[in-house]
């Protein structure tokens, strides 16, 4: 591992209403406040609510720098006619600093090709935001023991048009290995397995990348919560996590933010 700090990253997903992920915020904030975690923390709201949890935090004046906002999806598109789309420009608007591209429910459920996660992490790297990869395989994928090929494959092919970019400022792309089976499930991969796979994703990274990659921040994601966080974020090459349900509760998530 680097001396970097761990990144801690709360996924929203589609849930909640203003009221609620208000509520939310400000517990977390105050939790925050008590708890002084050393991590480094990601909110990713549902878009709509971008402003609002900004506003909380300039509210309770706490740095961006300690508690940074980030796009759960943007476009693979600059700007122009994509009706419903959301553009990583637009993001900084609400000082935005990071994007989650390729998220395996981006993949599965709505179907998003490779070629289209290799533009959304150009796009996103060219515009100068830390871009957060996802990878991982499916259950059938990880019974036939393919769980390394189809990384590689991922890696691949998300990252080698921005191979140039990425080589130049390490600090542009974190991996998250989330197994699609771990995600929601409550089942999480067994620290070996996650273990090696990180491992294997940092010689893959340095593959594609032809450099040394040890500052790529690589996170688990797949139901982690309060009681597993710890030892799963003492792993080597685990620098952080990447979290769905549990960061819905403002006490899980501080846990999980106290756990390192
Ligand atoms: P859960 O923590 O709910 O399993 O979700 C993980 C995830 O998909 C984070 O992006």
């Amino acid at each position: 591992m680097n001396n970097q700090k761990y990144l801690i990253a709360a996924n929203w997903k589609q849930n909640g209403d203003a009221k609620s992920l208000i509520r939310l915020i400000n517990n977390f904030i105050r939790l925050y406040k008590k708890a002084k975690p050393t991590c480094d923390i990601l909110i990713l709201p549902p878009a709509i609510y971008l402003e609002t949890i900004l506003n909380r935090l300039k509210h309770h004046k706490v740095s961006r720098k300690k508690i940074s906002l980030g796009a759960q999806n943007i476009s693979p598109y600059q700007n122009g006619a994509y009706t419903g789309e959301l553009s990583v420009d637009m993001t900084k608007d609400y000082n935005c600093n990071y994007t989650l591209v390729g998220h395996s429910e981006r993949r599965h459920v709505f179907n998003e090709d490779e070629k289209i996660i290799s533009k959304k992490v150009r796009l996103s790297i060219e515009s100068g935001m830390q871009t957060i990869l996802c990878v991982g395989e499916t259950m059938a994928e990880y019974n036939s023991k393919s769980t390394k090929k189809v990384i590689l494959r991922q890696l691949k092919s998300a990252l080698v048009k921005s191979a140039n970019l990425i080589k130049s400022d390490h600090n542009k792309i974190i991996i998250a290995y989330e197994p699609v089976w771990a995600i929601g499930t409550g089942k999480t991969a067994s620290l070996d397995d996650i273990r090696d796979v990180h491992g294997y994703i940092h010689n893959s990274l340095s593959k594609i990348l032809g450099t040394k990659t040890n500052s790529i921040k690589i996170l688990y994601g797949g139901s982690v919560n309060n009681l597993n966080a710890a030892s799963i974020l003492v792993l080597s090459n685990v620098n952080g996590a990447l979290v769905g349900g549990a960061s819905l509760n403002s006490k899980k998530f501080i846990d999980i933010c106290s756990s390192i």
